[in-house]
């Protein structure tokens, strides 16, 4: 049965552009897989503390020495990690704040980056662990930033994205960004905005 992860990370909910794609593309994932899961994790609705110096310390120990407290500290990291152990696919929803990712997913990142469980330094050689993936990441900014069709600047988003993913192992990632949408608080038709995003998303969960 193959498994779908789903996260968002908009504060916005009904009235967000990244959500609404991602929606689109769960839903057309769903179609063309019906016996296929989906497992959601909605950053916006996780409590994820910011990682610390007892988070490292339990991180850099060997497992088999965990004090129950050390347990303790890694239980959302291990949990958020096993969410992408166990699926053979990903969309994730990311929203440009202050040119980059929103902090919910810088947190989410934090936990989910962790050496031995999915990278690793063996013999001296950086080794991503999170292997035989697919990732979607549906991006909106406000601003005209596509680092594919306009001027990249100032767009740290899809870059920093692709190099962290690419270090825990990822090779299949796709990045649909939708760019502008700063357009839809200025009388601009949402649907007709939205047209060709959801056509590109529809095309990839159908892949
Ligand atoms: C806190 C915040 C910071 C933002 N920073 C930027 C930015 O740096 N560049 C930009 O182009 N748009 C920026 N925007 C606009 C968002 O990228 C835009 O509204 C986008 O549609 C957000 O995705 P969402 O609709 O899924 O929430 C910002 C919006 C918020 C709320």
């Amino acid at each position: 049965m193959p498994t779908l992860l789903h996260v968002d990370s908009s504060p916005l909910y009904g009235q967000s552009v990244s959500r609404e794609l991602t929606g689109a593309f769960v839903a057309e994932w769903k179609s063309s897989r019906p016996d296929g899961a989906v497992v959601y994790r909605d950053l916006n609705a996780t409590s994820i503390p910011p990682i610390d110096a007892g988070w490292l310390g339990a991180a850099f120990t060997p497992r088999e020495a965990h004090s129950p407290e050390q347990q303790r500290l890694l239980a959302l990291s291990d949990s958020l990690i096993t969410e992408l152990e166990q699926a053979e696919e990903y969309v994730i929803g990311v929203p440009m704040h202050n040119y980059s990712v929103p902090s919910v997913m810088k947190l989410w990142i934090d936990q989910i980056t962790r050496i031995d469980k999915t990278f690793s330094y063996a013999n001296g050689a950086q080794k991503g662990l999170i292997i035989g993936k697919k990732a979607t990441f549906i991006i909106a900014t406000g601003s005209t930033h596509d680092r594919r069709t306009e001027a990249p600047s100032f767009n740290f988003v899809e870059t920093y994205l692709e190099a962290l993913f690419g270090f825990l192992g990822l090779t299949d990632m796709t990045f649909i960004t939708a760019t502008g949408t700063g357009v839809l608080n200025h009388g601009q038709d949402r649907n007709a905005f939205l047209a060709p995003h959801l056509q590109a998303v529809q095309v990839r969960a159908q892949a």
